[in-house]
């Protein structure tokens, strides 16, 4: 199964962290958004959208990119995302809604905390302090075990 993570983590790499751990169980190619050619894209079975939550939406260039892709013919793709708060995935939807509109399908969501120290969250060392932690690599690797096919 020919596998491509697609990623962007601009805070503290917590989302990279997650990335590697799910790229190491499919055997994975993880690029930043600006490094994949969309020509590419057919040759893959499954396609992975990763992203730090920023101000509630994953990250724009991800989003941008996922404007930009062509038809994609029921393409498997998944989510992941690391966020400050818990229930993360809530903030997939505008990533979701682009990639169903460019006719993807989703197969997987995944999401954990990260840790944050955007803002005055700054001063007290931030929030999730060590996040993801093991346990949490331990379940995004369970989640990409369960991606295969
Ligand atoms: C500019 C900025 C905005 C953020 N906005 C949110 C937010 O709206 N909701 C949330 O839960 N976390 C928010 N966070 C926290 C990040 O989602 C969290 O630290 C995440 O793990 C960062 O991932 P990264 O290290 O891969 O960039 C924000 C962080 C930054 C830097």
């Amino acid at each position: 199964m020919k596998s491509l993570v697609i990623c962007t983590s601009i805070h503290h790499q917590n989302t990279s962290r997650i990335a590697s751990a799910i790229a190491e169980v499919l055997q994975a190619q993880i690029n930043k958004p600006n490094e994949v050619h969309n020509e590419d894209l057919s040759s893959y079975d499954i396609i992975g959208f990763g992203s730090g939550i920023y101000r509630w939406k994953v990250h724009k260039a991800l989003l941008d990119f996922a404007d930009n892709l062509p038809n994609m013919q029921q393409k498997s793709v998944f989510i992941f995302s690391t966020s400050g708060a818990p229930d993360g995935s809530k903030y997939h939807k505008e990533l979701k809604d682009r990639l169903t509109k460019k006719n993807c399908k989703i197969v997987g969501e995944f999401n954990c905390r990260g840790w944050d120290t955007f803002g005055p969250l700054k001063i007290i060392g931030g929030l999730n302090k060590n996040k993801p932690n093991k346990d949490d690599i331990e379940k995004a690797k369970r989640f990409a075990q369960s991606l295969k096919i």
